[in-house]
């Protein structure tokens, strides 16, 4: 990258740190960096919600806080991640600017208020927030301690106001050539008699207006845009403070496979990925269920630029916003955070440093709690990780290696999630994408999280659960996978519509995909929530629930069928041979049986490495050119054992083994090094 992160040699440690609510309390400023330093954490991101303390009225800065707070992080080493403070915004900005205050899907415009919410299209929102950005930077950028930029905080979320239209229109102007007959097919205005005859008629979906499933191309255009939009005034900001410093590399905290933007868009305009994860540990769901869910979340972000990324929040302890808050169990702490490193994150940093005294978020975990005091379990915690990511500095910058991929896109849950049909209550799509990875997770296999336009040659395995929304070119590139001798998997309900949500003529999957799958997908029932199916596969009986889709086989062999109803007999799993490759398709939900058994067989006549593991044990794995850092998580509340086969030293204790049997302890994880 040749900037200022990629010459650390240490993996990050450390949180967001909110200075400002502290001002008053000078004891506890001098001594958060004597805690910093005892809890082993070597960076912090500040600046994040400052700008009312920057900028206490227009035009007028107030550094000297600031320039306190760097120096003291500086002088003892702690590295720092500057925030641009466009987050929140300061009172004064509203009051004067009307314009800076978001309208909502109901067309109401907000009044001063909680964070996140100003309009991305504001022209003053965008020239007052820049202009306090470039002012950060030509302060602070010479300091070769200011290690990353880090853009806004989790941006997100719709703005409906007229500024917003009007760059909706000019947005879908360029689109659509000026055409509005390409626009009118592509939204199917024909369809109670919506049809556009001016582009000054165009809105935004709105709940008085155009609902988002009725016209599902206009929805698909505005959440493009949306996204297009954010990223747009995300890019000025980074403008702004790359005009002054391009040493620096930027970032924007992301939130997994968040619903409202896509993050396949925005990953090329950031330096380094991202994010923020806050599991929900020890919950009636379990903590193998909450473990593979979030191995999905991570794996998608590295993924994201195919590098490793960085876990920018997480909690230390607990959250405070849902609405059962637990602590984490002891052990958690550090499965949790190196289950991070493990999938490619190259730092473990937490929301918050200190727990605030008053406002919406004083009792959300922290390092340091409201006695005061750099003791206790969760600082304990803490220190036990800050000291490990010491052992680990190798891990720093190391890949993932994986033959497996399974494609999440964001554009297509827009579609599926708003098509009024199948079960109207949950598509469940993210759901499928992630019981489709379980089976390679629990296995040990390495997978990545992808969206159809990255590089398919390199994989054996793709897997495209509920796959809807399909371009032809998309269509394109899958025939190319097969044809050069990849595996596909697909599902029920992929392939249905075009890329405006148009759906294929001439029968399902669209165009190509029928022969690659070797099928044609006729009908699909949704099933009530209390019914069921059953799929006979190899004599053996599976649960089928949700949806049953009825296919009639061309070319494909039929592996299993339905058992119950008018389609009993009827083909329900499918694999195909498609010149050098293979297409398999599953027309029914499975309750996880089914994949099991499956992906078992797939996996071994690929030839792919796979681990017999407990349930609830895992494996993953990062290497570099010299040395291969292997992973062993244990999520169960038993005591657990795994094998490995090679010469491997454990990296906290220093030991070397050969062949070792793995012991794990109830929430275990244990770190290995294999020489390459
Ligand atoms: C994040 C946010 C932080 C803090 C945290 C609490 O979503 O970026 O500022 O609010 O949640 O969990």
């Amino acid at each position: 990258m040749g900037n200022r992160l990629s010459k650390l040699d240490i993996l990050l440690h450390g949180c967001d740190y909110n200075p400002e609510q502290w001002l008053g309390y000078p004891e506890i400023l001098k001594q958060d960096i004597e805690y910093m330093k005892k809890a082993h954490c070597n960076v912090m991101s500040i600046g994040i919600f400052s700008w009312a303390f920057l900028e206490p009225e227009e035009g007028v800065y107030n550094f000297g806080y600031f320039d306190e707070i760097v120096k003291n992080l500086t002088e003892n080493g702690i590295k720092i991640i500057l925030a641009t403070p466009s987050g929140a915004k300061p009172r004064w900005l509203a009051e004067k600017y009307s314009e800076t205050l978001r309208v909502g899907k109901n067309n109401i415009r907000d009044i001063y208020g909680f964070r996140h919410n100003h309009c991305y299209t504001s022209p003053v929102y965008r020239e007052k927030i820049t202009k306090l950005d470039r002012l950060l930077a030509q302060r602070y950028g010479s300091n070769e301690n200011v290690i990353l930029w880090h853009i806004s905080n989790e941006l997100g979320g719709e703005c409906h106001c007229e500024l917003c239209q009007e760059a909706f229109r000019n947005w879908l102007k360029q689109k659509y050539n000026n055409n509005l007959n390409k626009l009118n097919h592509a939204w199917w205005t024909g369809f109670w008699s919506h049809t556009v005859t001016d582009w000054g008629q165009i809105h935004s979906p709105t709940e008085n207006g155009e609902p988002n499933a009725i016209l599902t191309g206009l929805y698909l255009d505005w959440k493009d845009f949306v996204t297009y939009q954010t990223t747009d005034f995300m890019n000025e900001e980074i403008k702004a403070v790359k005009a002054v410093n391009k040493e620096i590399p930027v970032t924007t905290n992301f939130m997994g496979p968040y619903q409202q933007l896509d993050y396949h868009y925005m990953k090329d305009f950031v330096d380094i990925i991202s994010w923020d994860s806050y599991p929900e540990w020890h919950s009636s769901r379990g903590n193998v269920f909450e473990a593979h869910s979030i191995a999905f979340a991570h794996d998608l972000h590295r993924c994201l630029k195919n590098k490793p990324f960085l876990l920018m929040e997480s909690s230390p302890s607990l959250t405070n916003w849902l609405s059962f808050n637990k602590l984490k169990r002891p052990g958690m702490h550090k499965l949790s955070s190196m289950q991070a490193v493990a999938h490619g994150s190259d730092s473990v940093q937490y929301f918050q440093w200190r727990k605030g005294r008053g406002g919406s978020e004083k009792f959300h975990g922290a390092v340091i709690d409201h006695d005061g005091k750099a003791e206790g379990r969760v600082f304990e915690d803490v220190k036990e990780v800050g000291v490990l990511l010491e052992k680990l500095s190798g891990v720093m910058g190391s890949e993932t290696k994986a033959d497996v991929a399974i494609v999440y896109e964001f554009k297509n849950r827009w579609a599926i999630e708003n098509a009024q049909g199948f079960c109207n209550i949950d598509k469940k799509y993210k759901r499928t994408c992630i019981n489709h990875y379980r089976e390679f997770w629990k296995r040990g296999i390495n997978v990545d999280v992808i969206g159809i336009d990255s590089d398919l040659l390199k994989y054996k395995i793709l897997v495209l659960p509920m796959l809807y929304s399909i371009s032809d070119k998309t269509i394109d590139r899958i025939e190319e996978f097969v044809a050069n001798g990849g595996t596909v998997v697909a599902t029920y309900a992929t392939g249905y519509v075009n890329e405006n949500d148009l759906c294929y003529m001439g029968g399902f999957p669209g165009g190509k995909l029928k022969e690659i799958f070797g099928i044609t997908a006729n009908e699909i029932d949704t099933l009530y929530e209390d019914e069921a199916n059953f799929v006979i596969m190899n004599d053996k009986r599976y649960k089928v629930i949700d949806y049953c889709e009825l296919i009639t086989p061309a070319s494909a062999k039929v592996l299993g069928t339905y058992e119950r109803d008018f389609y009993s007999g009827k083909a329900a799993v499918l694999e195909n041979s498609y010149k050098k490759g293979k297409a398999y398709y599953i027309a029914a939900r499975d309750t996880g049986e089914l994949l099991n058994d499956l992906y078992q067989q797939i996996i071994i006549s690929e030839g792919l490495e796979y681990l017999q593991l407990p349930y609830g044990v895992t494996i993953h794995t990062r290497q570099n050119k010299k040395e291969k850092y292997v992973f062993v998580e244990n999520y169960t509340e038993e005591t657990q054992t795994a094998s490995l086969c090679g010469v491997y030293t454990d990296v906290e204790t220093g030991q070397i083994y050969s062949d070792p049997k793995v012991f794990l302890d109830k929430y275990d994880i244990r770190i290995y090094r294999e020489n390459l």
